[in-house]
């Protein structure tokens, strides 16, 4: 506990917090009771999503999610997605961060390595390019990855609400969903000093509970300034 509720608590600088993984695996149930936990603790939290997040990400979002960028190839995917990210992290996630708010992002870098750089078959060196200009230093300090056969978060996504359809990347094969869990679980094992890998089998109030801790461990004790890696990249 870093705070009393009801009380704001100012961090010097903020916090930068990602959640991944699959279709279904709970990273939007995570990031609200996250949000929720951490507000009541009186840290000031944003909470954002990609594709968007940014005016101009969310006219980009629609294009990338209805499909219609996906007849011109995936490369023509990667930068647009590229242009979203650059856009959200330029007039959104870095002021925030300059401000001290911890913010909590909905699918970041690690989902366009995996769905652009694995599954779309796009070259690492080209995937790696477009991370660099797009996140342009702002590093997640935490990523959660959430962990899941494919087979169940698909079946959740499908029961989430019947209005719901599939978007682009949602009605693609199991194996393909299956492949990407694989390259999320890769993406933990080669950067552990920024990843952590949650099962996200387990009730939510358990796994939110688990989630808090792996924010909470990064937050300074009181008085004492933390260095997101942000500013440690500038
Ligand atoms: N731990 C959980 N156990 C069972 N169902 C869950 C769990 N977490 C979320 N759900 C449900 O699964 C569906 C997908 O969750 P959601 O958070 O939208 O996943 P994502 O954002 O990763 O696609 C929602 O209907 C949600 O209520
Ligand atoms: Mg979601």
């Amino acid at each position: 506990m870093h705070a009393d509720p009801g009380r704001n608590v100012s961090l010097t600088k903020g916090l930068f917090v990602t959640f991944e993984g699959g279709e279904g695996a709970g990273k939007s149930t995570q990031m609200r009771l996250l949000a929720e936990a951490l507000s009541a603790r009186g840290y000031p939290v944003l909470t954002t999503r990609e594709p968007g997040g940014s005016v101009g990400a969310e006219a980009v979002r629609h294009v990338l999610l209805s499909g219609a960028a996906e007849p011109f190839g995936v490369r023509m995917e990667a930068i647009l997605f590229a242009a979203a990210r650059s856009d959200h992290v330029e007039e959104v996630i870095r002021p925030a961060l300059k401000e001290g708010t911890i913010v909590l992002c909905d699918r970041f870098m690690d989902s366009s390595r995996v769905y652009q750089g694995i599954t779309g078959n796009l070259e690492p060196a080209f995937v790696e390019t477009l991370e660099r200009v797009a996140v342009n230093g702002v590093i997640p300090d935490r990523t959660i990855i959430f962990d899941l056969p494919a087979a169940v978060g698909l079946e959740r996504a499908r029961l989430r609400a019947a209005s719901d359809s599939p978007d682009r990347f949602e009605k693609e094969q199991l194996e393909t969903h299956e492949k990407r869990r694989e390259a999320f679980l890769d993406i933990a094992e080669a950067d552990p000093g920024r990843c952590r890998v949650v099962d996200a089998t387990r009730p939510a109030d358990v796994i939110a509970a688990e989630v808090l801790g792996l924010v909470e461990s990064l937050l300074p004790a009181e008085g004492n300034p933390q260095l997101s890696n942000t500013e440690k990249a500038q």
